[in-house]
């Protein structure tokens, strides 16, 4: 493709124009501020590519969603939680054989250092676990130090993906009060996950097969979604050299904020406050609409994608099929489909693009499961995590890479004299 061409000053630039394989252009600027002098603003990163990468393909406009080439559709069906682990990591779906290793040595690493309880039993009972985990997924760093190559590293990411399932549990029991229940090896990732946060020491506890099935479906419907927030950050953190678990420890923080992870947590409070308040979808559609009204339809718009979120049809679809065989008829459910028609019918939400995300209808399915609203977000990291961990790594692997470090345009002062205010006290 001919190269792009930028004039400024009266200096004609041209920048190398690249087509990705699904014939998405960029053109590359890396030589602009060395020939022109000028940089590129663009808040938000909307149309700043951060990097070439082969894991995950977004179409926002026709919906379209891939894992390594595998549409988010059919995995979701025909795979396991594992099976996407292990695609987003290495590039291709595991055979018989390297699945069953893959999957030993995750049931393996999943108990904790018994010294890391003490982390748990210092944060006071309500303290959100998305904080827990982050926090508790840094310290692995101080008893796993390690290479970032190598067999040592490969057992690090097994260790991660091991134990964050087991962190995530004991932050919920934590919450609880109840004692902490250690990973059964007899168990799947899924049902396992479950078993540790549903088990009691007094009642024998098998996990629910729909249960198991449908939260595998989950997991692997948030499990990578390109250079989003949380991601991003992973990737900034480790461009600088810090180890793969303090880079996604900063990614869980990311994720938790109600713009990202934590909207299926102001879903639910959203839809929650709306039925308290009568059941009046209108007042909430009008107040999202409202420039001057902080309030936005939680659960509602995506950057990237502008007609549907295809993992929100997945989950919506299964959220009718799960209640269904469950016998919960949850009155959330019925609230969010209206409070969609209304907003889908709305001029305002048609002229942006403004779609429920895979948020809005996650959280119904959780709630189903038992699982409580504060562990909606960490739900979401333990589903991101091979995503995060997979780019992470070609991060790491491009040699393109160099440390993330955005420009700005300075809008402050000029050079001013120094006039000494007030009384120096020293
Ligand atoms: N309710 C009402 N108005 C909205 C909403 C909403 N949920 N989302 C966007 N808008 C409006 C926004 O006010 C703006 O209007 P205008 O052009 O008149 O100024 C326009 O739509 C574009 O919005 P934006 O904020 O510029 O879009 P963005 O790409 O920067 O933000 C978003 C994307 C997801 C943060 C935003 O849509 C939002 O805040 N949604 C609610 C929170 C949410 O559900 N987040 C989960 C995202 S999906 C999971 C994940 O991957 O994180």
């Amino acid at each position: 493709m001919d190269p792009a061409r930028l004039n400024i000053n009266d200096q004609a630039v041209e920048f190398p124009v690249l087509v990705g394989t699904e014939k998405e252009v960029g053109f590359d600027i890396l030589k602009l501020r060395g020939s022109t002098g000028a940089i590129t603003l663009d808040p938000g990163f909307a149309n700043t590519g951060s990097c070439e990468s082969t894991i995950t393909y977004i179409d926002g406009e026709a919906g379209i969603l891939r894992y390594r080439g595998f549409s988010i559709e059919d995995l979701a069906t025909h795979s396991t939680f594992v099976d996407v682990a292990y695609l987003l990591i290495n590039g291709q779906l595991p055979t018989r054989p390297l699945f069953d290793k893959f999957n030993q040595d995750l049931t393996h690493h999943s108990l904790l250092h018994e010294d890391m309880k003490k982390f748990f039993e210092g944060y006071p009972q309500n303290a959100p676990p998305m904080s827990v985990l982050s926090t508790i997924v840094s310290s692995l760093s101080a008893f796993y130090p390690g290479s970032e190559k190598g067999e040592d590293f490969d057992v690090n990411i097994t260790r991660l993906l091991a134990k964050l399932k087991t962190i995530a549990a004991f932050s919920y029991k934590k919450s609880i009060g109840q004692p902490y229940v250690y990973p059964r090896n007899d168990l799947g990732y899924a049902a396992d996950f479950l078993h540790m946060m549903f088990a009691v020491p007094s009642e024998p506890y098998e996990p629910n097969d729909l249960l198991v099935k449908t939260l595998d479906m989950l997991l692997i419907l948030h499990a990578d979604h390109e250079q989003n927030c949380s991601t991003s950050t992973v990737r900034m953190v480790g461009s600088s050299g810090a180890d793969l678990f303090t880079s996604i420890s900063a990614g869980i923080s990311a994720l938790s904020g109600p713009l990202h992870g934590g909207a299926n947590t102001a879903v639910i409070e959203m839809l929650e406050m709306i039925r308290a308040d009568g059941g009046d979808f209108s007042k909430y559609v009008n107040k999202a609409k409202d420039k001057n009204d902080p309030f936005r339809l939680m659960g509602f718009g995506h950057r990237v994608y502008k007609n549907f979120d295809p993992r929100a049809r997945v989950i919506k679809k299964i959220a009718d099929e799960v209640l269904g065989q469950l016998g919960i008829n949850d009155p959330l459910l019925d609230l969010a489909k209206q409070l969609e028609r209304i907003a889908l019918e709305d001029e305002y939400f048609v002229d942006r693009g403004l779609y429920p995300n895979v948020d809005f209808y996650s959280g119904i399915l959780y709630r189903a499961m038992g699982i409580p609203t504060n562990m909606f977000t960490v739900m979401f990291a333990l589903g991101r995590l091979p995503g995060w961990i997979a780019q992470w790594v070609e991060m790491k692997n491009d040699p393109a890479t160099r440390i993330y470090r955005p420009r700005q345009i300075y809008m402050g002062e000029n050079l001013r004299p120094y006039v000494q205010i007030g009384h120096r006290t020293k």
